[in-house]
């Protein structure tokens, strides 16, 4: 597929991925989740990548979903329409390989519950970030309402979610929506120096470890301790094995 949105560019086994449609704020449209999803399906099929990095080209990462494809929408399209991001973000959040979210500008809406389906996040002091849906009369629809809480607990989801208030990077920060503030100009080496970090690592270790993670928060505490002993096993008789004995050897890991 061609992409008209979706710019990428990849090296060091790193792809970054940046949606370019400035004139509207990136906001999300079919054509995005359509790309979006093929991307998605096409890295994880590739073992040379080791890590994702996806961005904004503009003043926003995101600003939502695209309030002008919306307008015309009766009830049966809107949730059709909703329907469709929650299946992209949630194919977004179980791609085999970690996804950081390089946060450069406003980072709402639809935006914010695409960062929060990226592994994490790293934000410019230039994002600002909200859920302002209740300002169009509307509530979050690519899952928002379930991630945000989840992620920073029901009391701080609520204030956003109610007020529809923007607030900076910092106070993401701070509510543990975002992982990293940095400077605008720092935020893709920041980013890329964090992917790079990751793809230095055990490569199915951090498969496996994105895995259990997202699989643990789905189900039962027990059930995601039986998988961690499973995945910790395959690892033995794997890259585990080099990696113990490199160390042992005070030598760097071959992995394959
Ligand atoms: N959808 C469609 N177009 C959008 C958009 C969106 N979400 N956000 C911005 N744009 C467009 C504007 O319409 C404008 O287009 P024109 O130049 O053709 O008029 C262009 O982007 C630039 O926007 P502004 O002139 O408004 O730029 P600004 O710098 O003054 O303000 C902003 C920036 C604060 C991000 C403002 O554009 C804004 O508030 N955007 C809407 C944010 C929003 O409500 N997001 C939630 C959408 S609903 C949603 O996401 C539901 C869901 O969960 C599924």
């Amino acid at each position: 597929m061609t992409y008209e949105i979706l710019k990428t560019e990849e090296a060091d086994a790193v792809l970054t991925v940046t949606m370019d449609r400035p004139k509207a704020m990136n906001a999300l449209n079919t054509r995005f989740f359509q790309e979006m999803d093929d991307l998605v399906a096409s890295v994880g099929a590739r073992s040379d990548l080791r890590a994702l990095v996806l961005t904004g080209a503009g003043k926003a990462f995101v600003a939502g979903a695209d309030i002008a494809e919306m307008v015309g929408m009766d009830s049966e399209a809107g949730s059709k329409f909703s329907a469709m991001g929650q299946k992209t973000f949630r194919g977004l959040e179980e791609c085999p390989l970690p996804v950081i979210a390089a946060v450069n500008g406003y980072v709402l809406g639809g935006g914010c519950e695409l960062a929060m389906s990226c592994d994490f996040r790293v934000a410019s002091t230039a994002a600002k970030f909200g859920q302002p849906e209740v300002n169009l009369g509307l509530t979050p629809g690519y899952a928002g309402t379930q991630r945000l809480a989840r992620l920073v607990g029901a009391g701080n989801a609520l204030f956003l979610l109610l007020t529809g208030e923007m607030i900076s990077a910092e106070e993401a920060l701070r509510m543990g929506l975002v992982q990293k503030v940095v400077p605008p100009e720092s935020l893709m080496p920041e980013a890329l120096g964090l992917a790079k970090k990751i793809a230095s690592k055990g490569p199915k270790a951090v498969r496996a470890v994105k895995r259990l993670v997202r699989q643990g928060l789905l189900t039962s505490f027990d059930a995601g301790c039986a998988l961690e002993s499973m995945e910790f096993g395959a690892l033995f008789g794997d890259e585990g094995a080099e990696g113990m004995k490199a160390f042992l050897e005070k030598r760097p890991a071959k992995w394959n």
